[in-house]
């Protein structure tokens, strides 16, 4: 499986905090998902034989869990708000904006390869809707015109990184 050796020692370590090994299968789901961006079949048989289980038993809780992801992702994941707050305020319409920006659809890969746009609920921001993350960075209070100016700096990055 190919992740970062950070994230071997990490899954190492957390382990250890069990008292069962069985019991770190969520855990692990989530390192492992932060860094590969999805869980992959191969993933899921690595932790079952890794955990002591059968591959069944980890992909019924990959599958029973709506935060894991079995596809992959662009290098940069978009994730709007769609949460009350942010619906009033706007969040679907920067939703479409970045749509058009990376001419894609929700939970697509971007033609690019750059972006993956997904609604999420509530970011425990809503004084401040509508609210975007981007990779791990919160984004208050964008509009429209907010939403073109992250597409381009984004873009720009995407660039810079080509160059
Ligand atoms: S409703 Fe969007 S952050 Fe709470």
């Amino acid at each position: 499986m190919d992740l970062k050796p950070e994230t071997f020692a990490r899954i190492e370590e957390v382990i250890t905090h069990y008292p069962t090994k069985r019991s770190a299968v969520l855990p692990l789901l989530h390192l492992i998902q932060e860094d590969a961006g999805y869980i992959s079949d191969s993933a899921m048989e690595w932790v079952a034989q890794k955990l002591e289980l059968q591959p069944i038993n980890v992909y019924e809780v990959v599958t029973f869990y709506p935060m894991f992801r079995r596809k992959p992702i662009g290098r940069r994941h978009i994730k709007v708000c769609r949460t009350l707050s942010c619906a009033l305020m706007g969040g679907y319409r920067t939703c479409e904006e970045f749509k058009k920006e990376f001419n894609t659809g929700l939970n697509q890969i971007s033609p690019d390869g750059e972006v993956t746009i997904e609604f999420v609920e509530c970011l425990a921001s809503c004084g401040t809707a509508p609210v975007v993350m981007v990779d791990d960075v919160l984004h208050e209070k964008v509009d429209c015109a907010k939403a073109r100016e992250i597409a381009a700096q984004i873009k720009r990055k995407a660039e810079g990184q080509k160059g």
